[in-house]
């Protein structure tokens, strides 16, 4: 694919779409919206209203990193604190398919949906990609941000209409347009995180003392891990005791699950065979965690395992 006339095709296609109307996008810091965010900015400027919504499911110091980023390329992103909506949507849920739905809902029904309205917003940019559609459609994954292909009709339901430029492209296309429009390495290289964020890696009820233990496990595999080349790397918070001795004393405590694979578009993956010395260091670093006595190294490709836990 010629990347240079797609991106001057997806602007203009965007400002023909748009007219003088204002639009509003979700920018996570993930590829996807970041490549989104830009081709936006490129194509209506200011008339681009992009947020940052914190659902207190994001890695460490995400937001700030984000928003400053953004900031050194031009582009305001503003922060929008909905920590307590998210979290109470998902107290109680266990089912991974409920708390996708959860997720999904808080998301574009209650926060989004106003932040919408405030804006004044016809449109929502979106960063779909063709391996979400292929797999919603496929039945693998309810992605939490396929609507249309689900035969939801936003306009009705959300009181919106949803623009997705990247719907043609997988994430080695992405990562290329995201190098042709000039983002930082952080952003083109980075592995993928899924829309459901923390959430997808806390197998059982998301709680905010979870959603740390896995947030500070996830910062250290993130850290050991970002020279390993691997596709994607993270770690999963089991929903299960083990019992260990600690200080002289038995204990009951975590089990997290760190994961490392290969793949070259997530829809297949096969296991990195990461040097045990580097295993034995980030063993020793996650069950240094408070509460967390267990760590394990998962040896599932997909299939039969999908890359994410929920
Ligand atoms: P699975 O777990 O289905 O993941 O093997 C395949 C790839 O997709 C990412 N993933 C998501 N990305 N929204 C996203 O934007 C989602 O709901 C979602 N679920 C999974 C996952 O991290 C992997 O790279």
């Amino acid at each position: 694919m010629d990347y240079e006339r797609f991106i001057e095709e997806q602007v203009a296609d965007i400002r023909r779409t748009v007219g003088g109307g204002l639009v509003i996008n979700a920018l996570s810091g993930g590829v996807d919206s970041s490549v989104v965010t830009a081709l936006g900015h490129r194509a209506l400027g200011e008339r681009l209203k992009t947020v940052f919504i914190d659902n207190a499911l994001m890695r460490e110091g995400e937001g700030q990193r984000v928003v400053k980023t953004f900031d050194e390329l031009g582009v305001k992103v503003d922060l929008v604190d909905a920590r307590r909506e998210f979290l109470s949507a998902l107290k109680g849920v266990t089912d991974p398919e409920k708390k996708r739905q959860a997720i999904t809902d808080t998301f574009y029904k209650k926060v989004f949906g106003r932040l919408v309205r405030e804006s004044g917003a016809k449109f929502l940019l979106h960063g779909t990609i063709l391996t979400d559609i292929e797999e919603t459609v496929a039945g693998i994954k309810r992605q939490h941000n396929i609507l249309a292909q689900l035969g939801i009709d936003v306009q009705r339901e959300y009181g919106y209409a949803v623009l997705e430029p990247l719907a043609a492209l997988r994430k080695d296309g992405v990562r290329e347009v995201a190098r042709l429009l000039g983002l930082p390495r952080l952003i083109s290289e980075r592995i993928p995180f899924p829309g459901p964020a923390l959430a997808a890696r806390i197998v059982g009820e998301v709680t905010e003392e979870r959603l740390a233990t896995v947030r500070t496990a996830t910062a250290i595999v993130e850290e050991e891990l970002a020279d390993s080349g691997a596709f994607q790397y993270m770690a999963v918070l089991l929903n299960d005791l083990a019992t260990g001795i600690r200080g002289g004393k038995r204990e009951f405590a975590q089990i997290i699950v760190v994961r490392c694979i290969h793949s070259v578009d997530a829809r297949e993956a096969a296991v990195v065979r990461l040097p045990w010395d580097k295993l034995e260091k980030i063993c020793r670093r996650i069950v240094a965690i408070p509460g967390v006595n267990r760590c394990l190294y998962d040896l599932t490709p997909k299939p039969p395992a999908t890359i994410e836990y929920v």
